[in-house]
This record gives C-alpha cells, sequence and structure tokens, in this order.
C-alpha cells in the first residue's frame, strides 16, 4: 500500500470501536500518509487527544470555537487540505447528522464544508446498525458518494451478536487506500457501475426477478476503484457483500436503477451489468393477490432501457459506455446487432445457456468494439474484471 504524500483527516466520533483508530493511524503511516486528527466530544471518553497526537505526531483538533485553531488554521482550510476526510468509527449519531446537515461542532463543520471524498466505517449496536432511521441516512449517504465501509458481524462490546463492528485496521487502509486512487490509472476517473437482478413487484409478496448474483458487476466495480477510479456501483437485491472504498447504493427495480444511474452521472465509464428485467406488472396490486379459481393474467409493460438511454448521444454521455448482452444463441450475429440497436461502446457478451455462467464463479465472454470481436477464454469473473479494467486504462485516448 502506497499512501505517500496522501494526507488523511481522521474523524474520530464517539464510540467503543474507536481504539482501533489509533492502530489505523500507524498504518497510514507505515504507508507514507500523514494523519491530522479531529476528536468529537463523545471520542474523548474513549480515545485522550494527547494519545492521538503522540501518535499522528500532529496537533489534534477538538474545539470549532478554539481562537488559536482558527488563527493557525481555519476550519474550511482544515477540510479542504486533506485528500480524503475518514470518520473512524463512524457512530449512529455523526451519520444522522451528516445525512441532515447538521453541524454543531468541529467535526460535523468540517464535514460539511469539505470538497473532499468522505470515507465512513460505522461502528454501533446491531438494531442501531438496523433501525430504518440509520438505514434510512446510509442510503442518503452513499446517494451523495460518501463511501460507507460496511460493518463487520460478530460479538460486540454491549454483549449482542451481528452487524456493526468496526472492521479490522487493514481492511480500512485498503478501502482508504482504493478511495485515494493511489495513484492509479484510472484516479480523477468516475465510473458508473450497473450490477446484479433487479425485482419487479407484481403484489406485495411476489416479483419478476432472475438468476442474476451480481458477481460480476461487483468484481468489476472493485477492479476499477483499485485502478483508482471513483465508483458508483449500483446494485439489484444481491447476497454478496458490497466491496469495501467505493460508494454502493441498492435499489429493486429497474426504474429506481435508472433514477439512480442519471443521479450518479456525469462520470467517465459507465459498465452495465446488472440483468435489468426488461419488463415489470403494468400495475402492482397493493394486497396479497388470492386464488380465486381462475387462473390470473399478468399484464406486462417494458423497463426503460438504462444502457441505451445512457449511451444516447448528449452532454452527459459517458466517455465509453459497455455492456453485456445475455444470449442463448447466434452468440455473435446477436451481439453485434444489439450494439448497434444500443450505441454502446463496447459490448461483452456472454452465452447464458453455458451452465455456470448465469450466477457462477466464471464467465467466458466476447468482446465487441468498433473493430470487431474478440473471444476471451473461460476465467473466473475475478480475472475478468480485473482484464476489462486493464484494458479499459491502457485505452487513455478514450477516456481523457
Ligand atoms: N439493460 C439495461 N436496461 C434494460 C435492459 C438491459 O441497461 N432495461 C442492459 C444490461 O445491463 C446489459 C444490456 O442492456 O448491459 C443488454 O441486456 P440484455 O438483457 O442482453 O438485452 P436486452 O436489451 O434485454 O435485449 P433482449 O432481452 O431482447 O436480448
Amino acid at each position: 500500500m502506497n499512501l505517500a504524500g496522501k494526507k488523511i483527516l481522521l474523524i474520530i466520533s464517539g464510540g467503543i470501536a474507536a481504539y482501533k483508530a489509533l492502530e489505523l493511524i500507524r498504518l497510514i503511516q507505515k504507508s507514507g500518509g500523514a494523519v491530522t486528527a479531529v476528536l468529537t466530544d463523545s471520542a474523548k471518553h474513549f480515545v485522550t487527544p494527547l494519545s492521538v497526537q503522540a501518535l499522528s505526531g500532529n496537533k489534534v483538533f477538538t474545539d470549532l470555537f478554539s481562537l488559536t485553531d482558527e488563527s493557525e488554521m481555519g476550519h474550511i482550510e482544515l477540510s479542504r487540505s486533506a485528500d480524503l476526510i475518514a470518520v473512524v468509527p463512524a457512530s449512529a449519531n455523526i451519520l444522522a447528522k451528516m445525512a441532515a446537515g447538521i453541524c454543531d461542532d468541529l467535526a460535523t463543520t468540517l464535514l460539511l464544508a469539505t470538497d473532499k471524498r468522505i470515507l465512513a466505517a460505522p461502528a454501533m449496536n446491531v438494531r442501531m446498525w438496523e433501525h430504518e432511521a440509520t438505514v434510512a441516512n446510509q442510503k442518503i449517504l452513499a446517494q451523495r458518494g460518501v463511501i460507507l465501509l460496511p460493518p463487520d458481524e460478530g460479538p460486540m462490546a454491549c454483549g449482542e451478536f451481528g452487524y456493526g463492528r468496526l472492521p479490522d485496521p487493514e481492511v480500512m487502509l485498503a478501502a482508504i487506500a482504493q478511495a485515494l486512487g493511489a495513484a492509479g490509472p484510472l484516479s480523477g476517473l468516475r465510473a458508473i457501475v450497473t450490477s446484479g437482478p433487479t425485482h419487479e413487484p407484481i403484489d406485495p409478496v411476489r416479483y419478476l426477478a432472475n438468476r442474476s448474483s451480481g458477481r460480476q458487476g461487483h468484481a468489476i466495480a472493485a477492479a476499477l476503484a483499485s485502478l483508482g477510479a471513483r465508483v458508483t456501483l449500483i446494485t439489484g437485491p444481491v447476497t454478496i457483500p458490497d466491496p469495501p472504498g467505493l460508494a454502493t447504493i441498492h435499489i429493486e427495480t429497474a426504474a429506481e436503477m435508472a433514477a439512480a444511474v442519471n443521479a450518479a452521472l456525469p462520470a467517465a465509464i459507465a459498465i452495465c451489468a446488472a440483468a435489468v428485467a426488461d419488463w415489470r406488472a403494468q400495475n402492482t396490486a397493493d394486497q396479497k393477490i388470492k386464488k380465486s379459481g381462475a387462473t390470473p393474467s399478468l399484464t406486462l409493460t417494458e423497463n426503460p432501457d438504462i444502457l441505451k438511454t445512457l449511451s444516447a448521444p448528449g452532454p452527459n454521455r459517458p466517455r465509453l459506455v459497455i455492456g453485456f448482452a445475455a444470449e442463448t444463441e447466434n452468440l455473435l450475429e446477436n451481439a453485434t446487432a444489439k450494439r448497434a440497436r444500443k450505441n454502446c461502446d463496447w459490448l461483452l457478451a456472454n452465452n447464458v445457456s453455458t451452465p455456470g455462467i448465469m450466477g457462477g464463479a466464471d464467465n467466458e465472454i466476447l468482446l465487441i468494439t468498433a473493430e470487431g470481436a474478440e473471444a476471451w477464454p473461460k476465467m473466473s469473473k475475478k480475472d475478468l474484471a480485473k482484464k476489462l479494467a486493464e484494458r479499459i486504462a491502457s485505452k487513455k485516448e478514450l477516456l481523457f
């Protein structure tokens, strides 16, 4: 991990896991990065400003109204002189304040005043993490591009068990390096990746879906981020975890995915790996549809085509738009026609009738570009994602 020359403003909020922030400071420094720390009032109950100052080797800031601090460095400057702001641990309280835009102390004022990327590593009791209010705040923050590191599952200091534990300092360091794009070939570029299936409700308990696992899209998002791109992953319901170090937005339906993609623009790169449902029920029943003797019929209506919309010419069109083609026959012919129809730059075509492709760990594709078709051998979805990200990075003329 190379963080040489990178400046991290570390905001420590109150929580039993705050001690792990000390280890994180050590790891950032070992990687060549510099840390300036800010403690909230409640953080001071768990770690002392003195220990943080001794470890970071820099003045620790705690008070919004400290005149000395303001004469040395104003809070606006403090929030902007860093390359990244990391909130570790992020309590339910600070997440709520960030979501609401409340700035009633130094930490929250810096978070509102900054123009830099924010990464937050939440840690709290599992009930607090899963509370509707916290879930709503997570959504708002992810939508705004805040990177939320998913907490770990395990026993908690309060005696309960579940999600809410602060990840290990090594995991947080990797996410910070990824978020900083530690000088990868794609740093400075924004990318949008769609992944997973969409669920189209029929009634409150039933929905239309498909077998997509999200593995390919998630792997692509992670591979782009590891080369330094600033990635927004927009995913339908999947059982795999969010990749660390990037902003993940969870949606259910194609219409929600289309809206989230639109909100994430502009971007230099867009990759549509989601298996978006082509149709949705024309009318969604408010109550569960009961058996009535007769066979019910379902009228479908077409969903918005996200890839086609993204590829349409216009000021917000990403410079490189990549789609997938799930085909069961005449792969080359159908996929070539699909690329032209959707107006995307590259298309990765796969034969989804091959057992194990949809939902499995491996993939085998044909890359179709304006130059023609190129067959890639069967490989793991992770390797394919890496190869694709490297291919994208090698086409600098398309991206900048
Ligand atoms: N796609 C999309 N929005 C849709 C449907 C598809 O963004 N409403 C994207 C997929 O993410 C994929 C590409 O379009 O990148 C092709 O998806 P595919 O299912 O193969 O094609 P369809 O457009 O659905 O065409 P068909 O089902 O007729 O083959």
